[in-house]
């Protein structure tokens, strides 16, 4: 039981921090640079400053991931993936896979150079695409943040 407390204090943890930043990179820093700087320099301003949180990310993302699992395997709690009442767990997954890949596989080999070169072309709306993505993943991750907390303290989405 001890275990699974500080799991999911760890799991916690990691989450508020990823998850918090993702929250400071799309509401503060995002349209602070897009205030400061002319059209041309933002995505490269942007990638500069981002580039300390996305390495913090992929630790507090693979801490996430690691702590959730172990949650799972000690409740035995599997089960819950073949029943909707539960969709905060799969919202959980989905999330952690979605920022994995970009974290990890698309951003360090497809994404960045990708954008670099649209950046070069078309700043504007490269601009704005990061900022709508940022947005979609910011959302996604507080649905699934408060989806979880109230569902694994007994909230009952489907008999209210
Ligand atoms: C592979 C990915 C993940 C797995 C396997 C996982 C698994 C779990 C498990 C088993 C629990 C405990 C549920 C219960 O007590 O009934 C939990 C709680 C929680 N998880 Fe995840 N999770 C994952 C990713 C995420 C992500 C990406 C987020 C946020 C965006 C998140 C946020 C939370 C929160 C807020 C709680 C509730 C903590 C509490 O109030 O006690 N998890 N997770």
């Amino acid at each position: 039981m001890t275990d699974l407390a500080l799991a999911r204090a760890l799991h916690v943890l990691a989450v508020v921090l990823w998850i918090g930043g993702v929250g400071m990179v799309t509401t503060v820093l995002l349209p602070a640079i897009r205030r400061s700087y002319p059209a041309a320099e933002r995505f490269t301003v942007f990638h500069a400053l981002e580039e300390r949180f996305a390495r913090q990310a992929r630790v507090t993302t693979a801490l996430a991931g690691a702590s959730g699992l172990y949650m799972l395997w000690q409740m035995d709690a599997w089960d819950r993936f073949a029943s909707v009442a539960f969709w905060w767990m799969h919202a959980m997954v989905l999330t952690w896979a979605i920022f994995t890949l970009m974290l990890f596989v698309l951003e360090p080999l497809v994404l960045e150079r990708l954008l670099a070169r649209r950046a070069a072309t078309a700043p504007e709306a490269t601009y704005r695409l990061v900022e709508r993505l940022h947005w979609a993943l910011l959302t996604l991750s507080l649905i699934t943040v408060a989806g979880a907390v109230a569902g694994s303290h007994g909230f009952d989405f489907f008999g209210w």
